[in-house]
């Protein structure tokens, strides 16, 4: 059996395949290979590797794999990346903007804060973080960089606070939140391959093998459920036809007609789980 997936949390994984079997663990985060390395050291059957899981088909193509049983995807920023503040994810203390899963990547959260233009980081904040005061915000950091570059992330935080009108500041939510996520988005390119990375860990599945996919907020959710349909694949043909002529596709079925949610005691337990949805789809 081989199965792909994360590195981090994998240890029941690993525990439940037989001596025969194989776990590939993606991330493109070095750091985070390297605590599953030491999480996992007691076994031999897991492959690291640093790479990026929308790369998939590429990535089992070198390791001479041809299909896998399994994949999981759990998307998005880790805890630890979000609590080591010389990280730069978080909008708490005051460290340098970098934000990239992957620190041989060029793009950095400073790059983008200070050489987007007006327009893009508007589009950016809206779109990624559904801020309302994206253009505001956008146009107080186009003044602000041309007396001094950008650097820091309490930087940003106080042109954010200086921006939002106090009415619109929510105590459950620190102002920044929203921003902050969506130049995470950005400077890790999380969306926009979705739909495609969806489509190729499909075709790297054997017949009967589950993609499951955890996504933690809505503009990725939208993007695999829609992956998902669209894999599934429908009959358009008129009602009352004898058989189908419309030649439609199915790559196979969903399992989970509506998300897999975490239990009040995981939720208890991990508040950051409160966002997770878990999505299934099986290969025909
Ligand atoms: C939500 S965390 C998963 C944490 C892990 N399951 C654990 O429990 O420790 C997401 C992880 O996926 C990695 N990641 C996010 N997008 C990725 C991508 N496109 N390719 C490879 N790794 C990615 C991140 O670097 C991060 O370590």
């Amino acid at each position: 059996m081989e199965l792909c997936g994360g590195a981090g949390h994998s240890k029941e994984i690993v525990k439940r395949l037989s001596d025969k079997g194989l776990l590939i663990g993606i991330d493109r985060d070095e750091e985070a290979l390297n605590v599953a390395k030491e999480r996992l050291k007691e076994y031999k059957n897991v492959i690291y590797y640093h790479g990026n899981h929308d790369e998939i088909e590429n990535i089992l193509e070198e390791l001479k794999i041809e299909k896998v049983d399994g994949i999981l995807l759990d998307l998005g920023v880790s805890s630890y990346q979000l609590d080591e503040k010389s990280r730069g994810f978080s909008y708490l203390g005051d460290n340098i903007l970098d934000m990239r899963m992957d620190k041989s990547q060029d793009l950095d959260a400073k790059k983008v804060i200070n050489t987007y233009s007006e327009i893009e980081l508007s589009r950016i904040f809206f779109e990624y973080g559904e801020e309302k005061f994206s253009k505001n915000i956008a146009k107080k950091i186009c003044e602000k960089r041309k007396i001094k570059e950008i650097e820091s992330t309490k930087e940003l935080v106080d042109i954010i606070e200086e921006v939002l009108p106090s009415w619109s500041k929510n105590r459950d939510s620190h102002p920044a939140k929203r921003v902050f996520q969506a130049l995470r988005i950005e400077v890790n390119n999380e969306i926009k391959p979705l739909f495609d990375t969806v489509v190729s860990s499909i075709k790297c599945l054997k017949p009967s093998g589950r993609l499951c996919i955890i996504t933690f907020h809505s503009l990725e959710d939208r993007a695999v459920k829609n992956a998902y349909v669209n894999q599934e694949g429908r009959c358009v043909c008129p009602p009352g036809l004898p058989y189908c002529v419309c030649g439609y596709k199915s790559e196979g079925k969903i399992i989970t007609k509506k998300p897999i949610l975490p239990s009040d005691k995981e939720m208890r337990e991990n508040s950051r789980s409160k966002s997770a949805k878990l999505r299934i789809f099986e290969k025909k």
